[in-house]
C-alpha cells in the first residue's frame, strides 16, 4: 500500500500532513517506514511525555487489556476512582472532584458546561442566568463546537458559523482589557498558563494574579487549561504553578500528555463552596454530563502508570533542568536567526526572524525550518507562523537534548540568508 496515495483518497484532508510514515518509536526516537529514525521532539505534540513505548505504560496496558478494557460508567469503575484521587492529590494538591473525557477539547467542553451551570447558580442581580466565558486571543482550547468557540483565533472557527454564543475573547496578558471586559453575564475567565498552539505565549505572574483577583471580586470561575501545558511538562506537576503558585483555579482541564499516548482527558472543579453549603463540584450532579468511554479501565490504568512514573521520577524537576541547559546552549549560539526561547520546562518555542529565512511560497517560516529539521532527523512543530516548537518527552536525556540542538543550530545556520 503507498500510504500517502491511501490517504489522499480515503482521508479527509483536514490536516496539511508531513511526508513521514511512522511505524515504530521507542524513548526519544521514531522510526519511518524506510528505516529512517527521528529525535521526535514533537511527541504526538505534547502527548507521549514518557517517551514512545515506555516499559510501564505498555505493560499497564496490556495487563488491562487482559483483565477488563470497557466498562460502563453506570458502575464503579476502581481504576477511574484511583486517578481521580492521584490527580487531586499527587498532582492538584486542592480539594476537587474529577471528570474524564477522551480529549482536551471535550474536557474544555465539560468545564465550560460547568460554568454555565454555576451561571444558573450564582444569576445576574436581575435573576437571569450569567453565561459568558472569557477567553484570550492566539488561544486555543480544541476543535469540538464548544471548545472551537471558545478558542480565540478566527482562522479556527472560519466557515463555521453561527458559533455557540457566550464567549468574549481579551487580549492576553492584558489585565486592563479583561477588567473591562467583565460585565453582568460574565460567569468564567478560561485561560491557558502557556499558549501552546498561539505561539508558546507564557502568561505573567501579575496577569495570572490579577485575573485571580477579578475572578474573586466579580464571583466568577477561574479555569486554567493545561491541555498541553499539565503533568509536569512545564516544570511543575500543574503549569500555572509554574507561574504563579500562590493563586488557585476552580477547575482545570488536561489531556495529551496525561495519557502518554492513550487516549484521554479530564477535568477537576474545586470543592470550594459557592454560597453557604453548595460546594462547586456538586453542581454537575447525576444526569448533567457524560461520555460512554470517558474514563473507562483502560484509559485509567493507562494513565494511573503515566501518572506514577511522573511523580515518582520527578520528571517535573527534570523538564526544568533540562530547560536550563537549553537556554545555557541557546545563549552560547552565534547567530539571529532564532531570536529568543519562550515558554517553560519543555514547552519551549524558538522564535524565528522571518527576514532571515527564505520564502517558500504557502508555507510559513515555522513550517519552512520543521520540514528541513525533519529531513536532517529532527521532528518539531511549529507553533503558528514564526516560532518553532520543541515537545521533547519528559524523560529525554541531556545526550538527546544535545544532539537536538545542535541539529537546530547547523540547520538554521544553513537556511540563514547572509
Ligand atoms: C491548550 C489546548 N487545549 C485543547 C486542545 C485540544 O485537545 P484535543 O486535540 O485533545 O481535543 C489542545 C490541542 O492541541 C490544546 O493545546
Amino acid at each position: 500500500m503507498n500510504t500517502a496515495e491511501t490517504f489522499a483518497q480515503y482521508v479527509l484532508p483536514t490536516y496539511g500532513r508531513f511526508p513521514l510514515v511512522p511505524v515504530k518509536g521507542e524513548g526519544s526516537w521514531l522510526w519511518d517506514d524506510t528505516g529512517k529514525r527521528y529525535l521526535d521532539f514533537c511527541t504526538g505534540i505534547a502527548v507521549c511525555s514518557l517517551g514512545h513505548c515506555h516499559p510501564a505504560l505498555t505493560k499497564a496496558i496490556q495487563e488491562q487489556a487482559a483483565t477488563l478494557l470497557h466498562c460502563s460508567n453506570l458502575y464503579q469503575i476502581p481504576q477511574q476512582a484511583e486517578l481521580a484521587k492521584t490527580i487531586v492529590e499527587d498532582h492538584v494538591g486542592i480539594a476537587g472532584k474529577v471528570f474524564f473525557s477522551n480529549s482536551g477539547a471535550e474536557a474544555n467542553d465539560g468545564i465550560i458546561k460547568t460554568a454555565r451551570r454555576f451561571g444558573h447558580h450564582n444569576r445576574q442581580t436581575n435573576g437571569e442566568p450569567r453565561y459568558e466565558v472569557i477567553t484570550f486571543t492566539q488561544s486555543f482550547h480544541g476543535r469540538t463546537l464548544g471548545a472551537m468557540a471558545a478558542t480565540g483565533q478566527k482562522k479556527i472557527q472560519e466557515g463555521f458559523d453561527p458559533l455557540l454564543p457566550g464567549f468574549r475573547y481579551c487580549p492576553f496578558n492584558d489585565l486592563a482589557a479583561l477588567e473591562a471586559a467583565i460585565s453582568p453575564i460574565t460567569v468564567a475567565i478560561l485561560l491557558e498558563p502557556i499558549q501552546g498552539e498561539g505561539g508558546v505565549n507564557c502568561a505573567t505572574p501579575e496577569f495570572l494574579s490579577g485575573a485571580a483577583t477579578l475572578a474573586k471580586k466579580h464571583d466568577l470561575l477561574l479555569f486554567f487549561d493545561e491541555v498541553q501545558a499539565g503533568f509536569g511538562r512545564c516544570g511543575e506537576a500543574m503549569a500555572w504553578r509554574a507561574f504563579c503558585p500562590e493563586i488557585e483555579p476552580d477547575g482545570i482541564t488536561w489531556a495529551k500528555g496525561m495519557g502518554g499516548g492513550f487516549p484521554i482527558g479530564a477535568f477537576w472543579v474545586s470543592d470550594r463552596l459557592i454560597d453557604a453549603t453548595t460546594p462547586l463540584s456538586s453542581l454537575m450532579g447525576p444526569g448533567s454530563h457524560g461520555s460512554t468511554y470517558g474514563g473507562n479501565p483502560l484509559a485509567c490504568a493507562a494513565s494511573l502508570a503515566v501518572l506514577k512514573v511522573i511523580h515518582e521520577q520527578d520528571l517535573a524537576i527534570h523538564a526544568r533542568s533540562m530547560e536550563a541547559h537549553i537556554r545555557e546552549v541557546f545563549a552560547s549560539w552565534d547567530q539571529t536567526t532564532l531570536t529568543v526561547v519562550r515558554g517553560k520546562g519543555l514547552l519551549l518555542g524558538f522564535a524565528i526572524d522571518a527576514t532571515k529565512m527564505p520564502i517558500v511560497e504557502g508555507k510559513t517560516p515555522a513550517q519552512v525550518l520543521c520540514s528541513k529539521l525533519m529531513e536532517k532527523g529532527l521532528l518539531t512543530v511549529p507553533a503558528g507562523p514564526e516560532a518553532l516548537r520543541i515537545l521533547p518527552p519528559l524523560t529525554v536525556t541531556t545526550e538527546e537534548i544535545d544532539d537536538a540542538l545542535e541539529i537546530i543550530r547547523s540547520t538554521v545556520q544553513e537556511l540563514t540568508l547572509i
